[in-house]
Order: C-alpha cells, then sequence, then structure tokens
C-alpha cells in the first residue's frame, strides 16, 4: 500500500487500525480509519465514551504506548509515523510538530514544579532557547495570550482554579510553535460558563497562528463553535464525516442522529463490547435490517460527505 505523502495536508491516514493486545488477542480499538485533514483546517471527533476517540487523538499526537498494535498508515506533516505495521516516527512530532491539550489538566501539570519553570522546561528543550531573558519575553507573551496575568507564573498547579489551569495548558501547549493541536476533550472539566470561552480560545488563537486542530469531544454543542469539519465515530470506525454544519442540519447516519437528537435513549444504553462483524452500529440501529450483517460500503457524496450506512448506499 503506497500512500501519495501530500504537503497541502496536515494528518494523512490510510486503513489505519490501533489495537491493544488482551489476554492474546487484539482489541481494535480504532479500525480502517481514512482521513485527511488540510493544512489550518479543524476537526472535531466526536462520539461515545470507549469509541476510540481518544486513541485516534494519541496517534496523531505520537502519544501511543509502547504496547499498541498498528495496522495501515499515518502520517502528520509529511512524516511517517506508522508505517508497514510500525510505529517509526512518533518522536519526531510529539511534543513539537503537535501537542496535546488535555482532558483533565489539574491531573496532567506536574504537582511539584512551578508554573513558570514549565515554560522554561518547553521552551529549552522543544525550541532551544536557552537565554533567561528572550525565554521570559516569550512567556510573557504566551501568557497573555491566553488571558492570564503573570502572576500565575509564580504559582503551583493546586493553586489554579479549573478555568486556569486549562488556559495554562492551552498556553504550554502554544510554546513549542507547533502545527497541530490536539485538544482532548478540552471542556469536560469546565462549567457552561467558561466551556464556551475555553472554546472560542483555543480557536480564536488556532485561527491567529494557523495551526491544525483536532478537538475530541463527546459533546455535539460545542462542534459548531470550534471546528469546520466533523467526523463521527462509533465502535472503533468512522461511520460520517463532512462539514459540522451539514451533518448537524442533516445527519446521513442514525448514529449521528442519535448523538444530536439524544434520542432514542433506551437503545443506546445498550453498547456493544467488541465489534461482531457487519455495520458497526447494527445492534444498536432503529433502522437495521438483514443487509446490516454486512460492512455498509464507504458512500462517498459530490459534496465531500462520506457516510458508512447502508440505508444511504440503496
Ligand atoms: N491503554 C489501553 N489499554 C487497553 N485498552 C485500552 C487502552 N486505552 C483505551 N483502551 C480501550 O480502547 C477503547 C477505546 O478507548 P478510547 O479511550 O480511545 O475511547 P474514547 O472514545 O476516547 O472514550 P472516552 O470518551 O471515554 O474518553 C475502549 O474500549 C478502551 O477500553
Ligand atoms: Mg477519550
Amino acid at each position: 500500500m503506497v500512500l501519495n505523502v501530500k504537503k497541502e495536508f496536515a494528518v494523512q491516514a490510510e486503513a489505519l487500525s490501533l489495537g491493544y493486545e488482551d489476554l492474546g488477542s487484539v482489541f481494535w480499538a480504532v479500525r480502517d480509519v481514512h482521513l485527511e485533514i488540510e493544512k489550518g483546517s479543524s476537526l472535531c471527533i466526536v462520539g461515545e465514551s470507549g469509541s476510540g476517540k481518544t486513541t485516534l487523538g494519541n496517534a496523531i499526537a505520537g502519544l501511543l504506548p509502547p504496547y499498541v498494535r498498528v495496522a495501515g498508515k499515518l502520517v502528520i506533516e509529511g512524516v511517517e509515523v506508522i508505517k508497514d505495521s510500525r510505529v517509526i516516527g512518533a518522536n519526531k512530532i510529539r511534543g513539537r510538530i503537535v501537542t496535546k491539550i488535555p482532558q483533565n489538566p489539574a491531573t496532567s501539570l506536574n504537582p511539584y514544579v512551578r508554573i513558570e519553570q514549565m515554560f522554561y522546561d518547553v521552551l529549552r528543550d522543544v525550541r532551544g532557547i536557552r537565554e533567561k531573558r528572550i525565554a521570559r519575553e516569550e512567556i510573557s507573551k504566551l501568557v497573555s495570550a491566553v488571558g492570564l496575568e503573570e502572576d500565575v507564573l509564580y504559582m503551583y498547579p493546586h493553586e489554579l482554579s479549573g478555568g486556569m489551569s486549562q488556559r495554562v495548558t492551552i498556553a504550554l501547549a502554544l510554546a513549542s510553535k507547533p502545527s497541530i493541536i490536539v485538544a482532548d476533550e478540552p471542556t469536560s472539566n469546565l462549567d457552561a460558563y467558561l466551556k464556551g470561552h475555553i472554546v472560542r480560545l483555543i480557536r480564536d488563537l488556532s485561527d491567529k497562528f494557523g495551526i491544525s486542530l483536532v478537538v475530541i469531544t463527546h459533546d455535539i454543542s460545542i462542534t459548531e463553535v470550534v471546528c469546520k469539519d466533523m467526523v463521527v465515530m462509533f465502535l472503533g470506525e468512522i461511520v460520517e464525516r463532512g462539514h459540522v454544519k451539514d451533518i448537524i442540519r442533516a445527519p446521513l447516519h442514525p448514529y449521528s442522529s442519535e448523538l444530536i437528537e439524544a434520542v432514542n435513549l433506551e437503545s443506546a444504553s445498550y453498547k456493544p463490547k467488541k465489534y461482531a462483524g457487519g455495520c458497526v452500529y447494527h445492534a444498536r440501529c432503529p433502522h437495521a435490517s438483514n443487509e446490516c450483517l454486512k460492512p455498509p460500503p464507504l458512500l462517498k457524496l459530490s459534496d465531500g460527505r462520506e457516510v458508512k450506512c447502508w440505508r444511504q448506499a440503496r
């Protein structure tokens, strides 16, 4: 399989599968993903708990654990990260080309290190800035870009509020001057008021610095604010892809409808544990027929939307 590496893409995935070994067998948490993200654009990955969002996001960020099993290809900013069923280039992109805004800043910031030192470390290790005066100027710009006062630099993580911690992690993610930021559930620990502020901040800073953005969320309400495009994942597969506005206005896959309308709550409580063949969603789908026991084809529509559903293929 030859993947044509193209300059205009921040992310190119071809037949990408990611699995974890479990008692001798492999549980494929992400299956057969084909994905291209243009440089400077923004993509939301949505889906319920366990659908493989974080596993895919970690692959893009070069953060897969050493025991992970891989298949297919992944190219990040022209760097081959996964090839021939091996992770070969994660070190080249992690924390340099791609940085990650974590889900839970309170537990991801080192509790024994002052915030200022965290910035000095990133600037020295990633960008080679050793002169304190130059680093200090850079830190002031980063802190002000995320709307924080400089006092925060002298604090330890436990002294910060939830909103302040998340702003610090955003500024730390920017400190490396990345080409791509992966934000994994960046608002899940925030109240509704702060949620809006933080997603707008991530969107505005990515636009300002021309950074490609991947936002992982199970909260469909933030997708329209932060991203242009969206993929919907269910049990490790991408079942629909398109512009956020198009999917929210007229979802093509029944699982996208379920997420958007939050209807069908009784059947939503049923979660298949493993892929049993056919359409990933058929065990839960209100429209399932015998046809759905076979894997649906990936339908590519003229407006760039993609969906895997027999109802659309008919
Ligand atoms: N390190 C790991 N070892 C073994 N299995 C894992 C590991 N990480 C994730 N999994 C499994 O892979 C599947 C996908 O998990 P993942 O964390 O990627 O989903 P998610 O969509 O991010 O879920 P959530 O919304 O709960 O964060 C789950 O079934 C999970 O149990
Ligand atoms: Mg997750």
